[in-house]
């Protein structure tokens, strides 16, 4: 491999490093573009740039490989725990025993949510969408933790992180409680992380809540499923903010506005959407992969495509097992199953799909699966966020301890040129 990149522009040479990754990715290094040749580049969407190195999560959208800090996918999601995974990213190493009984010792130091913010919960109606009310909940919270994150501090920083895993969880789990006219339920520090987010969600006042493991270990499996997917949309949005010196609750409701999206985490919310649309029109999913191929029709295969894989989402191949392992364990017989594997067969032999490499990713399954657990549709994202929550702290705390500069991208201008003002009497 060179070891620099040259750019012809005008007839004059310009010399550029080129650097490689650990796992020999190649990048033309361009910091000094600008300065060396007057030139910028332009790549809307960033499709060919990278914003930063990283040791978090690697990617080959060709291979469908995804590593956390170097363990597969695969491995973390059948043998680890979220919480484990969640150290792993956030610390870079996988804990032992008595550093994941830490973590969880300090996560539960600040699982109480401060009273006051129950206030502002009241102030949404309750038909407000999970997600706008927790990016504003989030963002609150930086009211009551006024402190912003001294990030030279490693105690201050590690407390920030407790704090941030701990509140957030259960104010994601009030949006529905919020939307269901259910009081509010407190975290139990003596239960475990996932085994919560089910109490804080279903458990009512007038019975004790019956806990079912087989729910537990797949929400389990999908939070890890969901934890860093390297500089995804929400992720870049993570640290653009963070780069401004923006503290952690501000940054990660940032995050939880761009998941939002429909073409981003939102998808799992619209791929449910369209399966019942599809089942409500008998069915034909052969009629919607017309309209998701039709340039004229709006219409997109929501579940469908990726900016990285351009092969199977190593998370949809486990997500879609485990969308068996599930509906079976818990008797669940869901047509909305069948119609999204039916989907899936027609796409993938349809020339516009594989022309476009566009396969399954990790959104097209998962709703089956939080449906058969009796989870509403609206409140899909929220558990997007709660899994990706501890991929945001970490590429959050990366960007930051390695003193990456405010993000301030360039632009090509192609407005009017300079004219002259005109009063108003004469336009
Ligand atoms: C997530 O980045 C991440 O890592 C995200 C994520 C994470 O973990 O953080 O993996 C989570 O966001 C998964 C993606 C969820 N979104 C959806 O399922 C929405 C449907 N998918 C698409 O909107 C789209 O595939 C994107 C947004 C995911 C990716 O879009 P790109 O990379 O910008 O690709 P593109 O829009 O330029 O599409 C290329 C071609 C176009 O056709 P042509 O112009 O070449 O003729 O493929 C077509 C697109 O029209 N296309 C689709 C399609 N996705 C792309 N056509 C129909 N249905 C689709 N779903």
């Amino acid at each position: 491999m060179s070891k620099t990149a040259i750019l012809e522009i005008d007839g004059k040479k310009y010399e550029f490093p080129i650097i490689v990754g650990t796992e020999n990715e190649v990048a033309i290094d361009i910091e000094k573009l600008r300065g060396a040749t007057g030139a910028i580049t332009l790549d809307p969407g960033y499709k060919n740039s990278g914003s930063c190195k990283s040791e978090i999560t690697f990617l080959d959208g060709e291979e469908g490989i995804l590593r956390y800090r170097g363990y597969s996918i695969e491995d973390l999601a059948d043998k680890a725990d979220f919480l484990e995974v969640a150290y792993l990213l956030i610390f870079g190493e996988l804990p032992n025993k008595a550093q994941l009984d830490k973590f969880e010792t300090d996560i539960r130091k600040h699982t109480l949510v401060n009273e006051e913010m129950k206030t502002i919960l009241e102030g949404f109606p309750k038909t407000a969408h999970p997600m706008g009310v927790l990016s504003s909940l989030t963002s609150a919270l930086t009211a009551f933790n006024p402190k912003s994150v001294n990030v030279e501090n490693e105690k201050e920083l590690y407390e920030a992180i407790c704090k941030t895993m701990g509140k957030f969880l259960v104010i994601a789990t009030w949006t529905y409680r919020r939307r269901m006219g259910f009081p509010l339920n407190y975290y139990d520090n003596t239960k475990g992380y996932v085994e919560n987010f089910m109490r804080l969600m279903f458990e009512i006042p007038t019975e004790p809540y019956k806990m079912d493991k087989r729910i537990v270990d797949a929400l389990d499996k999908l939070f890890i499923l969901h934890a860093d997917h390297e500089q995804n949309c929400s992720t870049s949005t993570v640290r653009i903010v963070g780069s401004s010196h923006a503290g952690l609750f501000a940054s990660i409701s940032a995050g939880v506005s761009a998941l939002w999206g429909p073409l981003h985490g939102g998808a799992n919310q619209a791929v449910l959407e369209m399966l019942e649309e599809i089942h409500n029109n008998g069915g034909d999913v052969a009629k919607f992969v017309l309209k998701a191929k039709d340039k004229e029709d709006p219409f997109r295969l929501m579940g469908f495509g990726h900016r990285v894989y351009k092969n199977f989402d190593p998370r949809a191949t486990i997500i879609k097992k485990a969308a068996d392992d599930v509906l079976e364990a818990l008797g669940v017989d869901d047509p909305l199953l069948d119609i999204a594997k039916q989907l899936e067969k027609v796409a993938l032999e349809d020339e516009y799909f594989k022309s476009r490499n566009l396969y399954p990713n990790v959104d097209f399954y998962s709703g089956i699966i939080y449906r058969a657990m009796g989870i509403p549709v609206e409140m899909f994202t929220v558990l997007f966020a709660i899994g990706r929550l501890p991929g945001w702290i970490a590429q959050w705390k990366e960007m930051r301890l390695n003193k990456e500069p405010i993000g301030r991208p360039r632009q090509v201008y192609t407005g009017s040129t300079l004219r002259p003002f005109k009063e108003v009497n004469q336009r």
